[in-house]
């Protein structure tokens, strides 16, 4: 069977991410009617165990937009994890039902081992503080639509590095595209190692205003609380956080990008600058999901 998931960023080329973009930008602009039944006949299996937003309903929406049927289970309470039932038999009672499994777990790794159990395609949705490649595919095509360029850019990872999935996966495309990377978060949730060896780090510090002047993306992550219990008091946003008057020493053309949920870390003021691209970020990701749904059952 031709089954393509997608699990990890790490080696996806630029002619991979360029189809994509390519085909994100053609199915927008026909307002999703030229693959309007490209889904026809398929069943997509959504399994969400941790909280989502924005994963969830982009793909529902993707779906929908190319002609798909949905299941969900979105929460573990109503799936039969909480009767005792292995991850592997509830992975293969999915595949019994669906053409494609969507799953977002708390724990890194899984979305490999599920792939891993079944025949079907399997998109990691995020796996705990692993990766995230969907939003890294979205996050790529928002600064190839904002900036009209992938090369050369000096991009800005801010926050928490450490346990941020998305990240973790951005990296691998930071990579690729030769970009500059300069890591603006606290010390004890710096980028991990392993990432900042993938990369090309050009500056490590805990004050935004530092390097803000060279920045072409800024891309702010919110502190991952649910994954370092007992820490989360210790980290203060005040070193890093956008404002408009730390955003007055920044490129007029300079973006700032979020996955969202944002926390304190953007404030909301700053939300009516041009260069605030948060939420048309948002919608790009249901586009660039639609692509990645054509592209898995191509
Ligand atoms: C992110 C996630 O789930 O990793 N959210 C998202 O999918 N847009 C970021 C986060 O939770 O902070």
């Amino acid at each position: 069977m031709n089954k393509k998931s997608i699990i990890t960023t790490k080696n996806m080329t630029i002619d991979f991410v360029d189809n994509l973009i390519t085909n994100a930008e053609k199915i927008r602009n026909s307002k999703g009617n030229e693959f309007s039944n490209f889904l026809q006949n398929k069943i997509i299996f959504s399994l969400f165990l941790e909280p989502s937003t924005r994963t969830y309903a982009s793909f529902a929406a993707a779906t929908h937009k190319l002609g798909g049927k949905l299941i969900s289970v979105n929460d573990p309470q109503y799936s039969s994890l909480v009767k005792g039932e292995s991850y592997e038999d509830m992975i293969k009672t999915i595949e019994c039902y669906s053409d494609m499994i969507i799953l977002r777990s708390p724990t890194k790794g899984m979305a490999e081992v599920a792939s891993k159990i079944v025949e079907i395609p399997v998109i990691n949705a995020g796996d705990g503080d692993g990766e995230h490649p969907t939003q890294a595919l979205l996050d790529i095509y928002t600064i190839y639509r904002e900036k009209g360029r992938l090369e050369n850019i000096n991009l800005g990872l801010v926050g928490d590095l450490k346990y941020s999935r998305t990240i973790h996966s951005l990296c691998y495309f930071a990579k690729i595209y030769n970009m500059n990377v300069y890591c603006i978060s606290p010390k004890d949730i710096s980028l991990p190692e392993y990432y900042e060896n993938t990369c090309n780090i050009v500056a490590k510090t805990e004050k935004i205003e530092e390097v803000v002047r060279e920045l072409d993306v800024i891309y702010v992550t919110r502190i991952q609380k649910e994954r370092m219990p007992g820490l989360q008091n210790n980290f203060k946003t005040d070193l890093y956080k956008i404002t408009p008057e730390i955003m007055s020493n920044a490129r007029k053309d300079c973006i700032v990008m979020h996955p969202f949920p944002r926390n304190d870390e953007i404030c909301t003021s700053f939300d009516n600058d041009k260069r605030a691209v948060y939420f048309r970020q948002i919608e790009n990701g249901m586009w660039i999901r639609c692509s990645i749904l054509k592209y898995c059952f191509s």
